[in-house]
């Protein structure tokens, strides 16, 4: 079964208590939060204040993930702000061992995400340090676009590379999760389902959540 982590992207921002009142209620395990700084990615999303906002109304994991230039000037404050996980892309860090030490020290968990044109093999040397990979099945930035197919074979490269070198690593899966193709995300290895769209436009979200977990 896997985790479901509903991206708040997606959401009605003019009602953002009542999305997380029902997200609360629903079988989500994560919020997702996507953070765009518009250098990194064509578009701009929500930030810290925003986010300490939305750590008020929920007990779930705060899943930050940081689409953004330098992370690492920025990591304290999202502690501060209540992430449970951060996220970097490793697109963005030139030095990305030691931003992962940054947030381990800082008591969260260490995500590392991957754009679609980034092979899986770049996380050969830093996989037994983290405790997330997000893996772009789109092209970072916008939510609502359609899953890239050639995700399902790096699905499947992660999973055993992961396997075989026995690290305790889940594989997150974000951009395009649909009901139709997610049970193949999860027959390939997924761990963790992103879901903005396919979540926050349905007529019962809570219903599609369970739809989700249920796979
Ligand atoms: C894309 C974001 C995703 C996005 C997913 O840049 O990282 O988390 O919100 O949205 P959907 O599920 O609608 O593709
Ligand atoms: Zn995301």
């Amino acid at each position: 079964m896997a985790i479901v982590a509903p991206s708040l992207l997606a959401s009605d921002f003019l009602n953002l208590e009542r999305e997380c009142t029902m997200l609360n209620e629903s079988e989500a395990e994560w919020f997702h939060l996507d953070v765009m700084d518009g250098q990194f990615v064509p578009n701009i999303s929500f930030g810290i204040p925003v986010i300490e906002k939305i750590r008020k109304a929920t007990n779930k994991v705060c899943d930050v993930h940081l689409m953004i230039l330098t992370p690492e000037h920025l990591t304290e404050a999202f502690k501060k702000a209540g992430a449970d996980i951060l996220t970097v892309h490793i697109e963005a860090c030139t030095h990305l061992h030691r931003n992962i030490q940054q947030i381990k020290s800082l008591g969260m968990k260490a995500g590392v995400a991957i754009n679609p044109h980034t092979p899986v093999s770049t996380l050969a040397d830093v996989l037994h340090d983290i405790d997330v990979v997000c893996m772009m099945s789109v092209n970072p930035g916008f939510g609502g676009q359609k899953f890239i197919p050639h995700t399902l074979e790096k699905i499947k490269q992660l999973r055993k590379m992961i396997d075989e070198r026995g690290a305790n690593v889940l594989i997150e899966i974000d951009g395009g999760v649909t009901l139709e193709n997610a049970p193949e995300i999860v027959a390939a290895g997924a761990d963790v389902l992103v879901a903005g769209n396919t979540v926050f436009s349905a007529s019962d979200p809570k219903g599609m959540i369970a739809k989700l977990k249920s796979l």
